[in-house]
């Protein structure tokens, strides 16, 4: 199965201030500030959605094609990703703009000062999925991840075109589209993902209730945060799927886009929906298990242990039949 991942793709730069912001604000003054706080921690980790989403499923075994925006900072955020079993060959690289990045500061009160800057992701709108598809011979299945809006409404009417089935996974973007952009990037998808509080919000937007909904995609899958996930489909029983436990609480950054790589990946190997979801849900742990969204490693032998203990020994044979971890 052909996957293209479309999405951001970013860096986050996350500083801590080890004093108060509030101290340093003068009431009186703030017409004119001009403030620079001596931090005492950096750390730059990889981000954006769909780049968190093709590294989990490289790290299972597969080989997703990642399509996005970047900058010509990208090269060494690129050699990791193809290191971690990513086609990187359909990323667009602006000649002007740099790598989405997000900045922020936090303060010993955990206030927090950021900035996104988008970037080169304005330039995803540009991309056409048609070279993409004509590269790989064919694709099953589009992924339509947080990004530029343009860009995922333009991809959505691509594979709708074009006959090529998509996944919607609209998630922090719902905030600023439009209800009828909305309703645009869900209709017709093959798959939805989003998590439940995003389900209702998607309800309340399109103005379409939970039934109609699912009358209009294919799979609905929902994750419950340590609840698992549930998955439904129109005239069909729902498909609860348990959590896997979770060993610790470190960050629950990118935990939504490690369990839409387990799925995916499941989905590929051509197993149940509700292994999908499970899949999902071990993949997931691993990174709430870490600060960060890639920084997780997965090895083959425990991967499958860990899943054998959460879902029992015949689904995770399953599973072992096709899960690929790059270490043994
Ligand atoms: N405490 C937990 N224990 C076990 N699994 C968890 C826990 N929290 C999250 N998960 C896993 O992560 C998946 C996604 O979580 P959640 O529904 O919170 O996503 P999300 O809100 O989209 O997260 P984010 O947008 O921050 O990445 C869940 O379906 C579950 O598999
Ligand atoms: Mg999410």
């Amino acid at each position: 199965m052909r996957i293209a991942v479309t999405g951001s793709i970013a860096t986050d730069h996350l500083m801590t201030f080890p004093g108060s912001f509030g101290e340093q604000l003068i009431a009186e003054q703030l017409d004119r500030v001009s403030l620079s706080f001596l931090v005492d921690d950096l750390q730059i980790r990889r981000g954006g959605c769909a780049a968190n989403i093709a590294f989990g499923m490289g790290c299972l075994g597969l080989r997703p094609v990642l399509v996005g925006a970047v900058g010509n900072d990208f090269a060494d955020y690129r050699s990791w990703l193809e290191r971690h079993g990513v086609d990187c060959d359909s990323v667009h690289v602006s000649e002007t703009r740099h790598t989405a990045r997000f900045l922020c500061t936090t303060d010993e009160h955990h206030n927090q000062i950021a900035s996104f800057y988008t970037g080169a992701m304005a330039e995803a709108r540009l991309i056409e999925l048609k070279p993409v598809a004509d590269r790989l011979g064919g694709l099953d299945l589009v992924l339509i991840s947080p990004n530029d809006p343009d860009a995922m409404l333009r991809h959505t009417d691509e594979c709708r075109q074009r006959g090529i089935p998509f996944a919607a996974d609209i998630s922090q973007q719902l905030a600023r589209m439009e209800d009828g952009q909305i309703r645009q990037l869900v209709d017709g998808a093959a798959y939805l993902f989003s998590n439940d509080y995003e389900k209702g919000l998607i309800e309340q937007k399109t103005g379409w209730s939970d039934e109609e909904i699912l009358s209009r995609v294919g799979v609905r899958i929902t994750t419950l945060g340590p609840k698992g996930a549930v998955i439904d489909r129109a005239g069909e029983p729902s498909i609860q799927v348990a959590p896997s436990p979770e060993r610790g609480k470190a960050d629950p950054t990118g935990v939504g886009d490690a369990f839409r790589a387990g799925f995916l990946s499941a989905l590929a190997w051509g197993l149940s929906l509700e292994r999908c979801g499970q899949v999902g849900n071990l993949t997931a742990t691993h990174v709430l298990e870490r600060v960060g969204g890639q920084e997780y490693e997965l090895g083959q032998a425990a991967f499958l242990e860990r899943f054998a203990a959460a879902y029992g020994a015949d689904a995770a044979a399953e599973v072992g039949a096709h899960v690929r971890c790059h270490h043994p």
